[in-house]
């Protein structure tokens, strides 16, 4: 007549549900991704992504700082170079004082070893195409050659302060080729955080403002198709046999069945990307008055922890961590 069961129990009060809560998000979890343009005297904020700025290399600084202090387990660094410094080759990713440079020798020298400092390792903000490699004569994007520009960026990278490297422009091979050229240079206590399994999606959307993207058209022939499973596995495996010591998902939240199966088999640490579109709606919506903000915000990053992610890279890793 009574059930024998009664797993609410556990949920009566906030004490009870504390103590039994599987799930756990601490500041250490959350990576800030954060974005330094060249050519601006003053902060941008992105219209499609309220609260989140292009910086100055002065205000990159304070925000980085008060990032760190709010205790983030780390920041990822973009670079925006000004348009007419674009070129076909994406030159201004390893220059060393192009902008993506000069912020990480910044955030190295304000941070030093206090934070993790990791930097996208990718062409598309520094190419005239917005493609993340270099085009054949045919306008493919060239895998073997976009490689060697890889290998210079990390290189610069390396040099310029990272302690990780985010090779996000789905080349094969791009893991080992940064690898075997880290190691070549001394940097062999470089690391890659590798976006193993980046698939192409619509929700990558506001990102394009946040880096004056200049790409027409996709990457849906080297971004992975979200039909896709037992690709992101294969990816994954490639990747940490190519030497990543980190791998990552990205998005997270369309792709949580993904993150929980390569966490199920990674021997490496796991992350996924909260990305720039996954923020945008849960802004909107917010301040249409139609959800709770912070409630959606934590339930979000909660949820992607969950599915397996150790590290979640989140617009929202500052505020949040602040809250924790
Ligand atoms: C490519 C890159 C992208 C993002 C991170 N790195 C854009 C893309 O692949 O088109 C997207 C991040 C986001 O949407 O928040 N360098």
């Amino acid at each position: 007549m009574f059930p024998t069961d009664r797993p609410r129990r556990l949920r009566r009060t906030p004490a009870l549900r504390r103590l039994v809560a599987e799930t756990s998000l601490e500041p250490r979890h959350l990576v800030l991704p954060m974005f330094v343009a060249d050519g601006i005297d003053t902060p941008r904020e992105i219209s499609s992504m309220p609260g989140v700025f292009q910086h100055t290399v002065e205000s990159l600084k304070g925000a980085a700082a008060a990032a760190v202090e709010a205790g983030v387990g780390g920041l990822m660094l973009f670079g925006v170079p000004k348009s007419e410094d674009k070129d076909s080759q994406g030159t201004g990713g390893s220059d060393p004082d192009g902008i993506l440079n000069i912020g990480l020798r910044t955030l190295a020298a304000e941070l030093g070893d206090s934070t993790v400092i990791m930097a996208d390792t990718c062409l598309d903000e520094f190419t005239d195409h917005g493609h993340c490699g270099v085009l054949s004569p045919d306008g493919s994007v060239d895998n073997d050659a976009t490689l060697s520009r890889y290998v210079e960026m990390a290189v610069s990278q390396a040099q310029a302060g990272a302690h990780l490297l985010g090779p996000s422009g789905m080349m094969d091979g791009q893991v080992a080729a940064i690898r075997g050229a880290l190691d070549a240079a001394g940097y062999t206590d470089v690391g890659q955080l590798a976006y193993s399994a980046k698939y192409a999606s619509a929700f990558y959307g506001p990102f394009r403002e946040a880096v004056g993207s200049s790409l027409h058209g996709d990457r849906k022939t080297y971004q992975q198709d979200g039909a896709n499973r037992r690709e992101a596995m294969r990816e994954v495996d490639l990747d940490i046999a190519e030497g990543a010591d980190m791998v990552m998902v990205k998005p997270a939240m369309s792709y949580l069945d993904i993150l929980r199966e390569t966490a199920d088999r990674s021997p490496v640490p796991v992350a996924a990307y909260q990305i720039s579109g996954e923020y945008s709606m849960i802004t909107a919506a917010a301040r249409n008055g139609w959800i709770d903000r912070d409630a959606a915000i934590l339930e979000s990053l909660v949820g992607i922890r969950r599915a397996g992610a150790d590290v979640v890279l989140t617009y929202w890793a500052a505020e949040v961590a602040g809250w924790l």
